[in-house]
Formats: structure tokens, C-alpha cells, sequence
């Protein structure tokens, strides 16, 4: 497998694939989802061939794009990944559950899927490399249902010394078309930002197509296996919710109104919302859990805990994310 840097290929400078890599394959699961599609879009700007995975029955409608081949499955149904993985060089793992109240919505993609997938790989005669992207959220494993279940999922991964596997460990995505941060952009964008528990907290940010960069980085045969990575989008300390405001304000070019939303108020919007969701039968995303995870004080990647990816940098700073966010 060959991959050439080359600045002039995209205009970001990551990759450009020769005539040799026309057979290279990547499976990919997630692939309807707001991470996963951004990091399709990546590898097929590569000229990679990607076999991704889509749930037929989820509703999602999964894209179309020349050297893309979607296979119908589920993380819980093993035929399907062995059909997925099938003759695929690497394998990057971008499902999982991200809404839910309780454990048990989480468990089944989280922890359940990630096993079948690493005994899918591991029974392959081929054995592909393995991405799995887990979150931040792993390290504090007690704070939520979510977070414990993505440090299982990293706990099952890196138990496996016969596989060749990497993690990633990605702070807040944003990024145009992501569903779950798009009421904080558009209560930004109409002059208002929430800030919950005390609004002192601190966070990391990565860019969702800095994110797939990255992904495509990994694949591109940096030998990164057997090491967990806390991406970001360079900026060492992270954001506070001022820093965020402030650069709103910037693009915007109003005032952005910084408003914290004290913990007991988050708990019983929370509890709302998980009630609202419950009689329609929707998945809701704020619960306890959520508001937990929103009033931890510290989410700032750990430069000590991977930093850059043998070389990797980010290329979207805070203040183009949010313009390519709001359509700037
Ligand atoms: N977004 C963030 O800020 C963020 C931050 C850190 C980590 N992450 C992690 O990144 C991953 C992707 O997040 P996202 O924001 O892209 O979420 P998303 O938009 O909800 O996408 C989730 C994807 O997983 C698929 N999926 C869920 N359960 C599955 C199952 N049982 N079998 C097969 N596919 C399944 C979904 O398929 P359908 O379309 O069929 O539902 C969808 O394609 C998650 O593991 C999440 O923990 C996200």
C-alpha cells in the first residue's frame, strides 16, 4: 500500500492515491453517520475503495459516490461483517450509539458490536488493521452509561494482542451536518451561548474533516497499532466556553450573550427531555448521563496520551470550523 503526500492533490495536503493503490480497500462501519460520512468522503478523495456498512432498516440513506460499495448488515450480525471485511486492508470502526438513557441502549453497538467485529477480524485469514473510534468520554468511564460502554468497547480492542489495532479518541466533533451540536450553533448563531454547569469547564474541539484526515493518515501505513490517540485541533489547553463565544461573536459579527445553564437546571431539562422522548419513542439527547458529561469542568485532550498522530496535524482552527458551520 502506497500513499503519496501531496499538497496540490486536495488542497489540504493529505493524500493523494497513485495508479498502484487502485486495488486498496477500506471497510467502514458507520458510514451514514456524521463522523463516518466525512470520513468516506475522505478516503474516496484518496482513491480508496471503500466497502461500508449500512443498517437497511435504520432509515439513513446511505450516499453514492464512485469506488463505494455498501453491505447491508449490523455490528450484531456477523455474516454481514465478515462480508464487509472481506479482502479490506484495514477496517475502521466509526458506529456506535451516541444517544440513550441507560446502558443498555449503548451496550449493543458500543460493546457488543465491537467484540463481533474484533472476532470477525481476528478469524479472517487476512486479518485487516483495525481504527476504532471510541471518544474522550472513555477516559471517565463512570460519569455516564455512554462513557462506560466506549471504554469497554477500548478495553475489548486493546485485550487483542494478535490484531494490529489503533484507537482514537476524539473530543466534541463539529462540522457542518452534525445533528448533535446543532441546537448550541443555532442558539449561537441567533446571539445566545449555553454554557452549562458552572461555565468554567474546559474542552477540545476537532474539526469532523480533521478527524477523517487523521483516519486517512492512520491508513496511509504510519505503523500507529497498539496505541490510543486523543486527537484535537492543536490548540494545547482546549477552549473555555468565553473562548468559543468570543470567536462567535467574531464571525458573527454581533454580540454573542453567554448564558450558564446551572447543573440542577440541566438535570431537569434532562429529565424532561428523557420523559418527552420516552412517549414518543424517540432517543433523546440530553439525559442525566448527557448533563453529567456537559458539567465535567475538563475535557481537554491530553497531549501526554498521544498528541499528534506520528505527524498528523490538524488543518481547521476553531474560527474556520465555525464559519464552515454557520455557512461563512
Ligand atoms: N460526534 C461526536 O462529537 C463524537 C465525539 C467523540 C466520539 N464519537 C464517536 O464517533 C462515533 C460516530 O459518532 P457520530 O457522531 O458519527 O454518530 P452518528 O451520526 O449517530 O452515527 C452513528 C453511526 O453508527 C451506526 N450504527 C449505530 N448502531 C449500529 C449498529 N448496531 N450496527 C451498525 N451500525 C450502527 C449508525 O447507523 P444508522 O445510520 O443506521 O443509525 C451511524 O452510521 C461513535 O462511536 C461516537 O461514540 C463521536
Amino acid at each position: 500500500m502506497t500513499f503519496s503526500l501531496n499538497p496540490e492533490a486536495d488542497g489540504w495536503g493529505i493524500c493523494s492515491a497513485r495508479p498502484e493503490d487502485a486495488a486498496v480497500t477500506v471497510a467502514v462501519t458507520g458510514g451514514t453517520g456524521f463522523i463516518g460520512r466525512a470520513v468516506i468522503r475522505q478516503f474516496i478523495k484518496c482513491g480508496v475503495q471503500v466497502r461500508a456498512l449500512f443498517r437497511p432498516r435504520s432509515g439513513s440513506t446511505p450516499p453514492s459516490a464512485p469506488g463505494l460499495t455498501w453491505i447491508p448488515g449490523d455490528l450484531l450480525h456477523i455474516p454481514s461483517l465478515e462480508h464487509l471485511i472481506r479482502d479490506a486492508d484495514a477496517v475502521v470502526n466509526c458506529a456506535g450509539a451516541i444517544t440513550g438513557v441507560h446502558s443498555g441502549h449503548f451496550v449493543p453497538a458500543n460493546v457488543e458490536g465491537v467484540k463481533r467485529l474484533v472476532s470477525v477480524i481476528s478469524h479472517s485469514k487476512h486479518r485487516p488493521r483495525l481504527l476504532h473510534v471510541s471518544s474522550l468520554a472513555a477516559r471517565m468511564p463512570e460519569i455516564s452509561p455512554y462513557a462506560g460502554s466506549k471504554r469497554l468497547g477500548e478495553d475489548l480492542i486493546s485485550r487483542q494482542d494478535a490484531l494490529e489495532w489503533t484507537i482514537i479518541r476524539p473530543p466534541a466533533v463539529y462540522g457542518p451536518g452534525d445533528r448533535a451540536l446543532r441546537p448550541l450553533f443555532e442558539c449561537m448563531r441567533r446571539g445566545l451561548l449555553l454554557a452549562p454547569g458552572t461555565g468554567e469547564g474546559r474542552f477540545s474541539l476537532i474539526f469532523v474533516e480533521d478527524l477523517a484526515r487523521a483516519i486517512v493518515f492512520w491508513f496511509k501505513g504510519v505503523d500507529l497499532s497498539g496505541r490510543c490517540f486523543e486527537l484535537h485541533d492543536g490548540r494545547p489547553g482546549g477552549y473555555s466556553w468565553k473562548d468559543v463565544g468570543e470567536t462567535a461573536s467574531r464571525i458573527l459579527g454581533r454580540p454573542v450573550l453567554r448564558v450558564r445553564i446551572p447543573p440542577g437546571f440541566l438535570r431537569m431539562l434532562a429529565g424532561m427531555n428523557t420523559l418527552a422522548a420516552s412517549m414518543t419513542g424517540m432517543s433523546p439527547i440530553l439525559t442525566a448521563g448527557k448533563a453529567r458529561e456537559l458539567c465535567h469542568e475538563d475535557w481537554v485532550c491530553c497531549p501526554g496520551h498521544g498528541g499528534e498522530m506520528g505527524g498528523w496535524m490538524p488543518a481547521v482552527d476553531l474560527e474556520q470550523g465555525l464559519r464552515r458551520v454557520f455557512g461563512l
